[in-house]
């Protein structure tokens, strides 16, 4: 017992956090290339112009990926190099590149995963009103034509949208990410319906035009929680509290079930319906089955969850830290038992194959004396975790893969290079990479398939 033998053991990344290149070869503006321009907004100053210039060194880097072992690889386009205006004319040069990314990732028999969209939004479309525009959903869907036409007689797998919690609830509802914009109810709700028809949209695309059949899904985040105790009232309040209906549009931005629920079961959770009544678009039965397209499986990013016990007026009551609780380099706190009770509430309630798509932490990694990067503290976070989500896997929950995030350290959004989530080490100003010791430990449980966790 264990994992599923054909299991994803594969690492993650995104097209702006590593790609640099930002100016090169046709590439039009994204939103994250002007937000970087703008004073105090990103850590020190920093910007993805140059990242871990992934985008001249991507042969080196699948390399390594091959060395580590790795059997799936989950990367994303970057909209702009291929579309530059992110509708209209297609830029040869940004198709060349995936083309070749994903020639070497296949040569090295390493399962190419591709995200459509992860955060590096057009800034030509966001000058149009971007995702508050009712036409977002169809540039986003001709924008899924160019990838399936292009790209899907080697690509089987796709994800459509990154964590539209965190693009929409930091981008606009309390613009610590770009586009950086404050928006009301009446906004959010505008923006959040768009997303989910444009997802439906492009899954109805990548199927209709793709030239094998596509297996899709999507990847949202949220805060996976987990009982106190196994006592089953606990459990219940674990479970209510993920798919909870929070009353501030910070926290509801970050829920589960308002992006998931339509999504895979083809509704709004009625309680925010009743309760925000007042600031909803028209949403009609056509839009609910452009959102409710089949899809393979879930996707689902892990960080970590809080622990939660019953109580409260409904039902479920957070307990508070303890003193001196295990946390991050980012102080994100550590709970490898999310990737336990999440997949499986996720998996109660949608019945949909789970891959984890990304899953990590930052550390305050150094090259040491000896030229090597060791970091322990990857390894037991890293450690935990997985265990957790073996234990899920051998309690029937269906786990189909693992990205860990991230393959290599990369541009942190706001954080700039402040955080390193990565296996391997990047050298910032010489662009040399330093496979980290987690990178080793990673490769050895990929061979044994996570036997000896
Ligand atoms: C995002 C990544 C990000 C990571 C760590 C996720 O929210 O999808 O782009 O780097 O978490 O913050």
């Amino acid at each position: 017992m264990g994992f599923r033998e054909d299991f994803a053991w594969g690492a993650a990344t995104a097209s702006y956090q590593i790609e640099g290149g930002v100016q090169e070869d046709g590439k039009g503006r994204d939103i994250w290339s002007v937000f970087c321009e703008q004073e105090n907004r990103v850590f020190d100053g920093h910007n993805g112009d140059i990242a871990c210039d992934h985008y001249h060194k991507m042969k080196e880097d699948v390399k390594l990926m091959a060395d580590m072992g790795l059997k799936a690889y989950r990367f994303s386009v970057s909209w702009t190099r291929i579309l530059p205006e992110g509708t209209g004319s297609i830029n040869q040069k940004g198709i060349d590149f995936y083309n070749a990314l994903i020639d070497e990732l296949r040569l090295h028999q390493i399962e190419p995963y591709m995200t459509l969209f992860h955060w590096d939004y057009p800034y030509e479309l966001q000058r149009k009103g971007g995702w508050l525009n009712d036409s977002s959903v169809d540039w986003f869907e001709e924008y899924a034509r160019v990838i399936a036409e292009n790209f899907s007689d080697r690509v089987k797998y796709f994800f459509t949208i990154n964590e539209p919690q965190i693009f929409i609830g930091l981008g606009f509802v309390n613009g610590i990410f770009a586009p950086g914009y404050r928006c009301g109810k009446r906004e959010f709700f505008q923006m959040a319906h768009n997303v989910l028809k444009a997802h439906g949209a492009a899954v109805k695309v990548l199927r209709q035009c793709g030239k094998q059949k596509v297996f899709i899904g999507f990847a949202p985040c949220g805060s996976m929680n987990f009982p106190a105790t196994e006592r089953p009232e606990d459990v219940e309040a674990a479970r209510k509290s993920i798919f909870a209906v929070p009353d501030k549009l910070e926290d509801l931005a970050a829920s589960v079930a308002w992006w998931s629920d339509p999504v895979f079961l083809g509704a709004y959770p009625k309680e925010g319906l009743e309760k925000f009544a007042a600031y909803l678009p028209e949403i009609t039965k056509e839009d609910m089955d452009l959102i409710h397209q089949p899809l393979d499986f879930i996707g689902q990013n892990v960080y970590n969850g809080k622990e939660v016990e019953k109580g409260g007026d409904q039902g479920f009551h957070l307990t508070s830290m303890k003193t001196g609780y295990p946390k991050t380099g980012f102080n994100w706190p550590i709970t490898p038992s999310c990737l336990y009770w999440g997949p499986k509430f996720l998996y109660e309630r949608y019945q949909k194959p789970i891959y984890i798509t990304e899953n990590g932490l930052s550390c305050p990694d150094v090259v040491s004396q000896d030229g090597q990067v060791h970091d322990p503290n990857r390894i037991d976070f890293l450690s935990r975790y997985l265990k957790e989500l073996k234990r899920a896997a051998e309690n029937g929950v269906d786990i189909a893969g693992y990205f860990q995030w991230s393959l290599m350290d990369n541009f942190e959004w706001a954080s700039g290079y402040h955080e390193r989530f990565g296996l391997i080490y990047i050298d910032y100003e010489t662009q040399k990479r330093i496979p980290k010791d987690s990178f080793q430990w990673y490769s050895r449980i990929i061979k044994e398939n996570g036997i000896n966790l």
